[in-house]
């Protein structure tokens, strides 16, 4: 079968080789897609383990959709019926058009549900469908004329991972933040440390990697209320996973913010992840922030942090300013790897030093950087 991960632009070469590292075999990727080969127990794994993908879907089929007859025709040939319950939501969630004829989302979106409704209530033997309990989302993407049919085996999307309940003000999505630190190239034997740790999404992260925690080990997913799945093979899989968890190293995964309110539901974040490991949390301003102070020891480590970008007018002369005081980090944080993802322009000019990594990213609709420079 085929299947897709969906993750944000410019995480597709992580995200291929994490599906890779998972035994899978991967075909093409594109933008925002990774695709792989694999069967029920192949969505399992994915859902459970991937940290920087979005979603997981199940291609059902593909066909011609030059015009509604061709899409009415092609998405009532497939077995929907092995996929989807009468005892879920059914719902056209995400139409994407690309190059080809049928252009109108909302158009599509209709004409796809009555087909699947259409063939459901055949197999069924039922004159409409019940649409009683959890959503069960459909993807359709139509490119040159062809449409791609899809379930998406996930739900709310895998940056959920369910223990992130307080945030401060914009905090990273977490699967970028573990994509900051799979890019960087941060292990757990080097000291981490993040500046404006707001409510400490990229500690957490530091944490789940450390430990080789799945991320997926305390959420529901979607695939529980399609046909194909049994609880029993879940619950086997999520029981290997946390056999894997070792959290006997050890690590030096420290952050610090200027607000305290912040710093609280970090550390109500952290607890939750349910680990007896201490992780240092300083009320500190940045300025403030030297090695020896985050109990770094002679070790040189990784900075990583997402400041303030400084969107608003007003925010501006701020993000600006935290970033000329981001140089000072080279004596404070001799030997250290600083990594920063910004989405404000003038970053390199302000820091005034040269980053030997620069990667276009997005996060949400936000074009980001991610810099990264030796101190
Ligand atoms: C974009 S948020 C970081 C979000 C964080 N990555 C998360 O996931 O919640 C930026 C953080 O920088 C903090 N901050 C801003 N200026 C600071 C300064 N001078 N010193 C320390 N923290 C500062 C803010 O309090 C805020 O929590």
């Amino acid at each position: 079968m085929q299947l897709i991960a969906l993750c944000p632009f410019g995480l597709e070469k992580l995200t291929r080789d994490e599906v890779k590292a998972l035994g899978l075999k991967v075909g093409g990727q594109a933008a925002g897609k990774v695709f792989f080969e694999g069967g029920w127990d192949a969505i399992l794994k994915a859902n459970l383990h991937l940290r920087t993908a979005e979603r997981v879907l199940a291609v059902l089929g593909t066909f011609p959709a030059g015009d509604f007859d061709q899409l009415f025709e092609g998405t009532t040939s497939l077995p929907w019926e092995e996929w989807l319950s009468p005892h879920t939501t059914i719902v056209v969630e995400k139409v994407k058009t690309y190059k080809s004829k049928l252009t109108s989302i909302p158009a599509v979106q209709g004409m796809v549900q009555k087909a699947v409704f259409q063939r459901l209530c055949d197999r069924w033997g039922l004159r409409s469908l019940p649409q009683v309990g959890p959503v069960t989302g459909l993807r359709v993407y139509l490119e040159h004329d062809r449409a791609l049919a899809a379930v998406d085996t996930t739900g709310p999307a895998l940056h959920n991972r369910g223990y992130r309940k307080n945030a401060g003000e914009a905090p990273i999505k977490e699967n970028l933040a573990a994509a900051l630190l799979l890019f960087s190239g941060w292990r757990r034997k080097y000291p981490l440390y993040d500046p404006l740790c707001g409510s400490g999404t990229i500690l957490a992260e530091a944490l789940l990697f450390a430990f080789d925690i799945p991320p997926g080990l305390r959420r529901a997913f979607a695939f529980e209320h399609l046909v194909p799945h049994v609880a029993l093979d879940w619950k086997i899989l999520k029981d290997e996973g946390r056999a894997k968890i070792d959290t006997s190293h050890r690590v030096r995964i420290c952050g610090s913010d200027k607000d305290l309110r912040v710093l609280e539901a970090a550390r109500q974040n952290l607890d939750r992840l349910e680990l007896d490991v201490k992780v240092q949390l300083e009320h500190l301003s940045m300025e403030e922030a030297r090695a020896d102070r985050v109990g770094a020891g002679d070790d040189a480590g990784f900075l990583i942090t997402n400041p303030p970008y400084g969107e608003r007018l007003n925010d501006r002369p701020h993000a600006e300013n935290l970033s000329r005081q981001m140089r000072h980090f080279s004596r404070t944080f001799p030997g250290w790897k600083l990594g920063v993802l910004t989405s404000l322009e003038t970053f390199p000019a302000q820091i005034g030093l040269e980053a030997y990594v620069v990667r276009n990213l997005v996060n949400g609709p936000l074009p980001v950087k991610y810099y990264q420079i030796q101190l």
